[in-house]
């Protein structure tokens, strides 16, 4: 068999075939200006709006990571025309909402729930029945907190045992139009709901008794659809008025808060760093980590406060400071509910101890986030005690940790990106036994983290 092509040499590291093994060094400093890419939410629920409003919709700052490509790939197998122009603005020709094709095979998810829940959604009131599959830590995450309300509006589905993927949904037209209380706090059941809803003839609701990111419900509403929200004592109350039709939009996708959370960490724990990450979304159901840094004594400004598409953003310059450990509150959780292995790692660099509890969810992401942090942290020489629903961890006070561990990390993206960091600051370099899941949100992490004064090396 040919040899596959050298991969060219200027090709990012982290982005040449076969080099998974990614190794980091400790830093003197950390210093630059960088961008983050395109938040992960806000782009999948780009492109699946855009592919149900007829007519054209551009989107802009699009975030180009196996997650997101894989939303795109069965929007396409569901109908829409789906193109990237050379100047990076992606086009998308809706079918109108209603109109979504049956796609001619199963639609892999890879290692994405956001994908997978929402387009439950979407599938759930259209004409069509669709497969799901995904890799094997997809495949071990829970969807029995999509298929019951689904299942209440009319939606027949067979899962594998547990209910999990590979699953099948077929999908009732006319769906019925339901009233639910998420029993989690979670965006993601939340938006298959007014998903699903979006095609069911009459107002469906959610009662979301703790807030999570309302980006679906800006967009929608950004999309013309009819969709109020009340602020009540049982919590936020989201009515969506279905049989929508959707215009297509012009959005501009801003900079992931959760990709930029790695960023403010690293510079915070690296003594003598001063960074600027630039165009960070700060949609405050998205902003908890950063009230818990601060809480914690981290030294960030925000700089030329903005809005685009419609979000909160700005540039957040984040220089050294000695951090102090705090137990980090409760009602944090769901504003920083995917910033924890940051956070984690922060708490493994400050002074005494720090008590992270409430956030029992982080047991059913990418991989189970309390039992691997606590494994990689303890690999690394840090104290930690694990809780059914946190950690708590005792800091160095700003001295460098022991390093010198392999970190396993689980198809995990933000564990690998997380331990990333724990290297800058470590006695001995920290390994990462396989970096090719950063690419699901941040292609390029590693880049980045190099122009900033980090060293990376990969076998
Ligand atoms: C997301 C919601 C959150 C988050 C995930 C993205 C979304 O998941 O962890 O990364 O885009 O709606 P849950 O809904 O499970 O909390």
């Amino acid at each position: 068999m040919p040899h596959p092509p050298a991969p060219p040499a200027n090709l990012p590291a982290d982005q040449r075939h076969g080099a998974h093994e990614a190794t980091v060094h400790a830093a003197a400093t950390l210093r630059g200006r960088i961008r983050v890419p395109g938040d992960k939410s806000i782009s999948h629920r780009a492109l699946m709006l855009s592919a149900l409003a007829v007519g054209e919709s551009r989107v802009e700052g699009l975030l180009e990571g196996e997650d997101v490509l894989a939303t795109a790939a069965a929007m396409r197998a569901m109908g829409a025309t789906i193109t990237r122009g050379e100047d990076a603005i992606w086009r998308i020709h809706g079918v109108g909402v209603g109109g979504l094709l049956q796609p001619a095979g199963a639609v892999e998810m890879g290692n994405s729930g956001t994908s997978t829940r929402l387009l439950m959604g979407l599938v759930a009131s259209h004409p069509i029945t669709v497969t799901f599959t995904g890799d094997a830590s997809l495949s071990g995450r829970p969807m029995k907190r999509v298929i019951d309300p689904l299942a209440s509006m009319g939606a027949d589905i067979t899962a594998s045992p547990g209910g999990r993927l590979p699953l099948m949904v077929r999908g009732l037209c006319p769906a019925v139009p339901i009233s639910y209380e998420l029993p989690v706090a979670s965006a993601q059941v939340k938006s298959a709901v007014l998903l699903a809803g979006l095609n069911t003839p009459g107002v469906t609701r959610v009662i979301e008794p703790v807030a999570t990111r309302d980006h679906s419900e800006r967009m929608l509403a950004g999309f013309g659809a009819t969709i109020e929200v009340e602020a009540t004592n049982r919590g936020r109350i989201i009515s969506i008025t279905g049989e929508a039709e959707l215009r297509p939009q012009t959005i501009v996708v801003p900079g992931d808060p959760s990709s930029a959370a790695f960023f403010m960490v690293a510079a915070s724990v690296v003594p003598g760093s001063d960074v600027v990450v630039e165009n960070v979304g700060l949609n405050p159901t998205r902003a908890g980590l950063l009230t818990a840094l601060r809480l914690m004594g981290a030294d960030i400004t925000e700089l030329d406060p903005r809005s685009v598409g419609g979000e909160p953003v700005a540039d957040l310059r984040v220089r050294h400071a000695p951090l102090t450990g705090i137990e980090v509150p409760h009602d944090l959780a769901p504003s920083m509910i995917d910033e924890y292995p940051a956070l984690f790692v922060a708490a493994a660099f400050a002074g005494g101890r720090t008590i992270a509890r409430g956030a029992d969810e982080l047991r059913v992401k990418e991989s189970d986030r309390i039992a691997v942090m606590k494994a990689a942290l303890d690999a690394c020489g840090v104290t930690t005690t694990e809780h059914p629903d946190g950690l708590t961890i005792e800091g160095s006070g700003g001295e460098p940790i022991a390093g010198g561990a392999r970190i396993a990390s689980r198809l995990d993206h933000r564990i690998a990106m997380s331990m990333a960091i724990a290297g800058l600051h470590a006695r001995s370099p920290v390994t990462i036994d396989d970096a090719s899941p950063v690419a699901t949100s941040f292609p390029g992490f590693f880049a980045l983290l190099e122009t900033l004064g980090g060293t990376v090396s990969w076998t």
